[in-house]
């Protein structure tokens, strides 16, 4: 990684999280029709389930079609079968792999016993990846202190996160201590990012990620050091930055 040169991510400010999610769609929806093969890095979590579902009414009619499009997920829990109902794999099911025309084997999660950057090297590298971002700047699972070369590996999750997720699980006891993600390293790796960010509670790392020099203690500042990276915020999530 190059951090010789630092790029100013483009950023596009909706006035509210329903547009800032449709803005990211269209985004991914018309890279995947001028490249039916496109390869997608695709997140969890709420910020794009929104995105997800503009994606599914877009198939349903005869828009948007997955069949040929790869996909490899930022991470998944350690320790969570794959049908359990909080596993990642079992929420992009439910969000968006069963009701699109994807190809099962073209979608993809790490997991301790495989290469992951290999097996994304090997699909010809992510075209396209959508993030979002913690409240404490983590980006996928990579959190405060992530080296900027890291690649897929076995992470502990911050209380801070734990506390996060815990309201898909019920109780934080329930949420699992580690996970394995893709690294800083794996995601700058990617030829293109969207980063989506909304609501008030993720002003602060959208600031620090845009308007402070890259550093690890706020994992999205460095996605300054690629050059093709959008943010797309609502207001709310834009009210910090300078000039808002
Ligand atoms: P959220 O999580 O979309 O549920 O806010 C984002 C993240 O932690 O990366």
């Amino acid at each position: 990684m190059n951090t010789d040169v630092i790029y100013s991510p483009k950023v596009i400010v909706e006035s509210n999280s329903a547009d800032a999610s449709s803005r990211v769609a269209s985004m991914f929806a018309n890279s995947i029709q001028a490249n039916p093969q496109l390869t997608l890095g695709l997140a969890t979590g709420g910020t794009p389930v929104d995105v997800y579902r503009d994606w599914v009414s877009r198939h349903r009619q005869s828009q948007l079609s997955f069949a040929g499009v790869t996909t490899f997920n930022l991470d998944e829990y350690i320790g969570l079968d794959r049908d359990h109902p909080q596993s990642f794999r079992s929420f992009m099911e439910g969000q968006l792999f069963r009701h699109v025309d994807i190809d099962d084997s073209r979608t993809h999660f790490p997991s301790v016993d495989r290469d992951y950057d290999s097996a994304i090297r090997l699909a010809g590298g992510i075209d396209l990846q959508l993030l979002g971002i913690g409240t404490n700047g983590h980006i996928a699972f990579n959190e405060p202190g992530s080296p900027i070369d890291s690649l897929t590996r076995e992470v502990e999750l911050t209380p801070d996160t734990i506390a996060a997720n815990s309201r898909y699980f019920g109780a934080a006891d329930l949420v699992p201590r580690t996970a394995i993600s893709m690294g800083i390293g794996s995601i700058l790796a990617a030829r293109q990012i969207v980063l989506l960010a909304t609501g008030e509670s993720k002003a602060k790392a959208v600031s620090h990620s845009l308007g402070s020099p890259p550093c690890a203690s706020c994992p999205a500042s460095l996605l300054q050091y690629h050059p093709l990276v959008t943010f797309v915020l609502d207001a709310e999530a834009g009210s910090m930055l300078a000039g808002n």
